[in-house]
């Protein structure tokens, strides 16, 4: 029974494989909404999925979890895209994209066939380019469309360089940007432990010429691959990244998180899906935050652009 007091914090989910039923067990875990419905082709999926969650929500945060159909995103505050095909072994994520954007095209047209009025996060790979294919189909105002974009690989960062120093991870500030795959960048010029610049922190003098940093870097970038070649799949690191996303918004919280969200002039670019620092709050993305990223950094970024775009004028066709 709705009093019209209480906010209704709703959220579909597209996708019950493992990212989506990933990211759902998660919201469960961290009560970050009230209302979630699972979507998928498989609707027997979907329903075995539900089950499942339901049965621990005495375990959980108190929230209504059911399968339903794309009709229930009509009334939906965020809907999260986690369909498509996703990497194999050997694959980069760029190979996924002519299948996963005809895929998008369907699934996006539907949802807006259905009166969606809310926020759009998109997830599949690869996400730069499927979350501008999601803005050129749905027409949402750009601040509404959300790719999870290097949300990841920016925790893979701060872990990463929080092992080597022995330091809470929560205590490392640091960003990769670009491309969420293999043109990403990571921006060593901002990276912070406990508000102490890295070069200071670790006495290194040139970072970026440090072989132990740049061991860290690729392992943050080729993580997948490693990860994918061992258990074939990614899913619990992109939930809780979406898991993420999903309190900036609903909370409203005005995070700083790296997101990929469509440039307008920011960083010299623009018309590209990639991933930057931005604001997140219940509006969508409040605006991009501008580091004064040095040349080196600054060559990285344009590079990334740069494939991005190529592909996706592919992909938009
Ligand atoms: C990964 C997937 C989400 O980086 O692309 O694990």
């Amino acid at each position: 029974m709705k009093n019209g007091l209480t906010k209704t914090r709703k959220v579909v989910v597209i996708g019950t494989g493992f990212v989506g039923s990933s990211y759902a067990f998660s919201l469960l875990n961290q009560g970050v909404v009230n209302e979630l419905v699972l979507v998928d082709l498989n609707r027997e999926k979907a329903e075995g999925e539900a089950r499942d969650l339901n049965h621990g929500m005495p375990f959980g945060s108190p929230m209504k979890i059911r399968a339903g159909d794309y009709q229930e995103c009509s009334n939906a505050d965020l809907v999260v895209i986690t369909a498509g095909a996703n990497q194999q072994p050997g694959e980069t994520r760029l190979d996924l994209v002519t299948k996963n954007a005809k895929i998008f095209r369907s699934i996006v047209s539907t949802i807006m066939d259905v009166g969606f009025k809310g926020i759009f996060l998109v997830a599949t790979n690869p996400v730069d380019i499927l979350s501008h294919v999601t803005l050129e189909v749905s027409g949402l105002p750009k601040e509404r469309v959300i790719g999870s974009g290097t949300i990841l690989d920016t925790a893979r960062f701060r872990y990463l360089l929080s092992e080597h120093f022995e330091v809470d991870s929560r205590n490392v500030h640091a960003y990769i940007m670009g491309e969420h795959g293999d043109s990403e960048l990571p921006v060593w010029s901002h990276v912070q432990i406990g508000g102490i610049p890295l070069s200071r922190y670790a006495n290194i003098e040139k970072i970026e010429e440090d072989k132990e940093m740049q061991a860290i870097f690729e392992n943050v970038r080729d993580a997948a691959y490693h990860i994918i070649e061992r258990k074939g799949a990614t899913y619990y690191g992109i939930a809780l990244g979406l898991v993420r996303l999903t309190k900036a918004i609903l909370h409203n919280e005005n995070s700083i998180v790296t997101v990929s969200t469509l440039l307008d002039g920011e960083y010299g670019l623009k018309n590209v899906f990639l991933g930057v620092p931005a604001i997140v709050n219940e509006y969508g993305i409040r605006q991009v935050v501008e580091l004064d990223l040095n040349e080196k950094e600054q060559k990285q970024l344009e590079n990334s652009a740069s494939i991005l775009k190529e592909m996706t004028n592919k992909a938009l066709g």
